[in-house]
């Protein structure tokens, strides 16, 4: 194993953050984040784990694309046949973890998960490209592959499917929005006197709080 201890983290220069400064919900404040990760040529900026958590309460996580942020709902999508589609199923709460390397900078977003109408998934399936609908399309995300060489043939079959007809939705493909009731800010500092502002959603709408690093 290499000599992990060694290796650096939140090495600076970070930038600064002034939660004085922070507006009253969150999202405004993570979407001047997520533009700043971009103009620090962050790499997918929009990537980010998603966790969930099956029916005995076993936790699981996996990076995908954040889609788009409507008001407090970060929206996500996927087929609701493989695992985590089962899980939000099961239990529909989720959690979003961001993290931007260059900036030193996390994010991490709690609350309830809902799923979208057929035709707002379907809109969503259909602005994919042509081979990501077409694996989605040939379906079985997460299942047992006992032959590698199923796949090319599969996928090309549904490709062929999806050219002669452009129309064409994966039933199983699903816009989530994690409507959130918890949002934290969290800015590395080199030195660990890390700045973390929480966002809690109450009766009254969302209240702040700074945290101990
Ligand atoms: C950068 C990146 C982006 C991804 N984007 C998505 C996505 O938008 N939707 C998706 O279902 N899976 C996406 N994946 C694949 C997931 O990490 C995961 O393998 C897949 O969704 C199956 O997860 P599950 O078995 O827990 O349901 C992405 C993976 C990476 C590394």
């Amino acid at each position: 194993m290499l000599p992990l201890r060694g290796l650096p983290s939140l090495a600076g220069p970070l930038p600064s953050f002034a939660p004085a400064t922070a507006p009253p919900a969150p999202s405004p404040l993570f979407a001047a984040w997520l533009a700043e990760a971009v103009e620090a040529g962050v790499r997918e900026p929009h990537a980010v784990t998603l966790s969930t958590v099956d029916g005995r309460g076993r936790p699981s996580a996996r990076v995908l694309i954040l889609k788009d942020l409507k008001g407090d709902g970060w929206q996500f999508a996927s087929t609701r046949a493989g695992r985590k589609g089962r899980e939000l199923a099961a239990n529909p709460r989720a959690a979003l973890t961001f993290y931007w390397s260059a900036l030193g900078r996390q994010v991490r977003v709690r609350g309830a998960v809902s799923a979208a109408g057929a035709d707002v998934s379907a809109a969503d399936f259909l602005g994919r490209s042509p081979s990501a609908r077409a694996v989605a399309l040939a379906g079985r995300q997460g299942q047992r592959l006992t032959d590698p060489g199923e796949v090319g043939p599969a996928v090309e079959q549904a490709r062929a499917r999806i050219d002669a007809d452009p129309g064409l939705v994966s039933p199983d493909w699903t816009l989530y929005t994690l409507h959130a009731d918890e949002v934290e800010f969290w800015q590395g500092d080199p030195d660990r006197r890390h700045i973390r502002l929480s966002y809690r959603l109450g009766e009254d709408g969302w209240t702040k709080e700074l945290l101990w690093p």
